[in-house]
């Protein structure tokens, strides 16, 4: 059962010690107050997670009440509080953002079950909000490096306008990121954003995939199909892997996507869209056409608006963003506290050429985080691959990382009482001391 903080607002003092003690009975928090203006000062000091809240009041009434904590807090949960014979006026305030209500006289089972649901919901919508808020962390473009600044610029320009945009990029360098971003920032941003991975799908089906097929139209076709095109109208469509096309469907592809009218296999219906094309390789597509393998009507089509997003081995200076940035997402997703990266360590990840680009680095994070015990991260920690000859740590390095350990796992057993730790260790306080600040740990 779901227990909360639940304040009470009525003028009538016998209502609400009578619904103190049932919600106190149930298990929960409760504070009360008289009227609408004491309420929200309360609120402010303490928010709770619900509120029962009396429609009519003397002073700042429950109805003006409802709207200032609607605005300003649109996470906590609220009951109205009805008098006999109030119920048109109680169902309006659920029009404006009220939970639910009950009834005068209070009935007991009611009120228990009306707030049961009503911090379920509650806690719900609080935790949408979390992930939403999350989700746009997640898949935000991190760095500040003159080339990521430059990619910036480019999506803002690019985003507004109906332009074909062709992304070009090594594997992992974010041309999903940066298309997603596009749409996110364009006009279609609440229309769909629709991918097709050409390098993912066999070629004889891409254009079952892309245009949709009739029921019956090939073996297998056993039910009517939207391809992406159609699923993508009035928003984006983006053909990943697009190099990775044949000659052929590149030709029926360019034609579909120019007249933005298609026919799905097997039919005669010809369906129009409205769709904007992004579309990305990693392979160069320049080269490709001067070797014949990539049509040049195609490709100069796409290459309307190019957006090429630079190997992470050519802007190192993101590299400690990123991996603060990582280190954020993976341990707030995972439950796991925040580490931090000693400047050893960081020197390992900066030498590194990261040929998997931002995708490798951030695999690299998530592992870190899940694998490293202590609150540091330490050259240690990071995987003998990734490490140049030369930076394997020398003997120094080594000693200086174990003690690290030992005395930060001393001084967590000891909850940071330094003199316990130092006993523990079988050294001087002073001499811990000293290690403390020479080996970063304060
Ligand atoms: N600048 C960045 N900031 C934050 N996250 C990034 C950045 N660049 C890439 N990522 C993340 O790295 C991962 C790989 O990015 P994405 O899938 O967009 O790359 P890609 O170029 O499409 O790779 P591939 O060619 O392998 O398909 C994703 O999880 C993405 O969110
Ligand atoms: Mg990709």
């Amino acid at each position: 059962m779901t227990k909360g903080h639940i304040l009470i607002v009525d003028d009538e003092k016998r209502i609400r010690s009578a619904l103190a003690g049932i919600l106190k009975d149930e298990g929960h928090e409760v504070s009360v107050a008289e009227d609408g203006s004491q309420a929200l000062e309360m609120i402010e000091k303490d928010t709770p997670d619900l509120i029962m809240l009396d429609i009519w009041m003397p002073g700042m009434d429950g109805i003006a009440a409802l709207q200032k904590i609607r605005e300003q807090w649109p996470d906590i949960a609220v009951v109205m509080i009805s008098g006999h014979g109030n119920i048109e006026t109680a169902v309006k305030t659920i029009k404006a953002g009220a939970y639910d209500f009950i009834e005068k006289p209070l009935s007991l089972e009611k009120t228990v079950l009306t707030v049961q649901h009503a911090l379920e919901a509650q806690r719900l919508s609080t935790e949408n909000r979390r992930l939403r808020h999350k989700d746009s962390n997640r898949y935000q473009i991190v760095g500040d490096s003159k080339a990521v600044k430059e990619l910036e610029r480019q999506i803002a320009l690019a985003a507004p306008t109906n332009g074909w945009i062709l992304i070009t990029g090594e594997n992992g360098t974010g041309k999903e990121l940066v298309a997603r971003e596009v749409h996110n920032r364009s006009r279609r941003f609440d229309k769909p954003f629709v991918g097709l991975n050409c390098a993912a799908i066999p070629e004889d089906l891409i254009e079952s995939e892309l245009f949709g097929h009739e029921k019956g139209s090939f073996t297998g076709a056993t039910v009517k199909r939207k391809g992406r095109f159609e699923l993508a109208d009035q928003g984006t469509l983006f053909l990943d892997e697009v190099g990775d096309m044949s000659l052929k469907t590149q030709a029926k592809v360019l034609r579909a996507l120019e007249e933005q009218s298609f026919q799905r296999i097997g039919g005669n219906k010809t369906i129009s869209v409205d769709v904007r094309i992004i579309a990305a390789s990693n392979k160069d597509l320049k080269k490709e056409m001067e070797k014949g393998n990539f049509r040049e009507d195609l490709y100069y089509r796409l290459h309307v608006i190019p957006i090429n997003i630079p190997s992470l081995r050519d802007r190192k200076e993101d590299v400690p963003l990123l991996v603060g940035h990582f280190l954020k997402v993976f341990s707030d997703e995972l439950g796991k506290p925040l580490r931090t990266v000693t400047k050893e360590a960081m020197e390992d990840l900066l030498a590194y050429d990261w040929p998997g680009n931002v995708r490798e680095l951030k695999n690299m994070v998530e592992r870190l985080v899940i694998m490293v015990p202590g609150s540091h991260i330490t050259r240690m920690d990071i995987p003998e691959s990734l490490r140049k000859e030369h930076l394997q740590p020398s003997f120094r390095d080594a000693k200086k990382e174990f003690e690290r350990r030992l005395i930060t796992k001393a001084i967590n057993a000891c909850n940071g009482n330094i003199s316990q730790a130092a006993r523990r260790l079988k050294i001087e306080r002073s001499l811990l001391h000293q290690k403390i600040k020479t080996l970063g740990l304060d």
